[in-house]
């Protein structure tokens, strides 16, 4: 079955209800095996009038021979959209809310949103440096992907590259607060294109962290992408089950530019599968595009 297919459909269908994209400043600051079935888009329930008759759970665009992960196994399920007139959780494009925010594999974008209140439940401090010294928040991440992201500054460490986090967890009120910063700054069309709208930041996920080198120059920023930690994370953040989310001139498939420091995690068995395919989250689950 396509479910992304019939995300498309409600996206488009949907879109008659749009008024404009929202989208953060990256800033602020399946091995093969893997399933794809990204535990969390499924079950998403519209909130588009448009809505599907079944709920889009993106399924891998590759091959169906992967077996599915422990946290992504379930099936979307089809709940009664909401009321049309329903606020949007996720901004105004996305239609969506994700069934299973807890998955590790679970899709956020511009069509896919979280639950209004989720916060996820296991949150910690990787014990790894920050570019600040406060022990703030945007420090934390989900456990699973905390320890991941402890080896995998070890394994830079080997290769003579200190890295250094720059922002990881955001709850909906600071991605709000960010979010509306950049509006502020650089105006809705310009902003969504490279912040999510709160609600829809992988940031609050607690599986996501911006990274940088460990002066914390170029963080989060485009001049980034020509560091030595970039090209050591391009090469290797796969080995440890992150991907970098948002590739250079897939825009307009992730709906973001090209952030080189964005990292997410997704689990050893769908990094390397996305690595493999050579795809962005949305391909692999068969849930394209995300028009920006
Ligand atoms: N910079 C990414 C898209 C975010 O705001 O989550
Ligand atoms: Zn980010």
């Amino acid at each position: 079955m396509n479910y992304a297919r019939t995300a498309v459909i409600a996206a488009a269908a949907g879109a008659l209800l749009l008024l404009a994209g929202c989208g953060g400043k990256g800033g602020d600051s399946a091995a093969t095996t893997g399933s794809p079935s990204p535990g969390a888009t499924a079950g998403a329930s519209a909130t588009a009038s448009a809505s599907p008759k079944t709920t889009p759970s993106p399924s891998p665009s590759g091959s169906a021979t992967k077996t599915p992960s422990p946290s992504s196994s379930a099936k979307p399920s089809a709940s009664a959209p909401s009321s049309p007139t329903t606020a949007k959780p996720g901004g105004e494009d996305a239609l969506q809310v994700v069934a299973k925010p807890d998955s590790i594999t679970v899709l956020v974008n511009k069509q896919y949103a979280l639950p209004k209140e989720y916060e996820p439940s296991d949150l910690v401090y990787p014990n790894v440096a920050f570019t600040f010294s406060e022990k703030l928040p945007k420090r934390m991440m989900r456990k699973e992907a905390a320890a991941a992201l402890e080896t995998l500054f070890a394994g830079a460490k080997k290769d003579g590259i200190a890295l250094a986090g720059v922002s990881a967890y955001r709850s909906y009120a600071t991605q709000k607060t960010l979010f509306d910063n950049y509006v502020k700054q650089d105006g809705l069309e310009k902003a969504r294109q490279y912040s999510a709208y709160p609600g829809t930041s992988e940031h609050e996920t607690g599986l996501a962290i911006d990274v940088s080198g460990a002066d914390g120059k170029c963080a989060a920023t485009d001049c980034f992408a020509t560091t030595k930690e970039a090209k050591w994370l391009d090469q290797h953040v796969t080995e440890y089950g992150f991907i970098i989310r948002y590739p250079k001139g897939k825009d307009a498939i992730t709906g973001y530019q090209y952030e080189p420091w964005h990292l997410r995690y997704v689990g050893v068995d769908v990094s390397k599968a996305i690595a493999a395919k050579g795809v962005t989250m949305e391909e692999y689950y068969n849930a394209v595009p995300v028009n920006k």
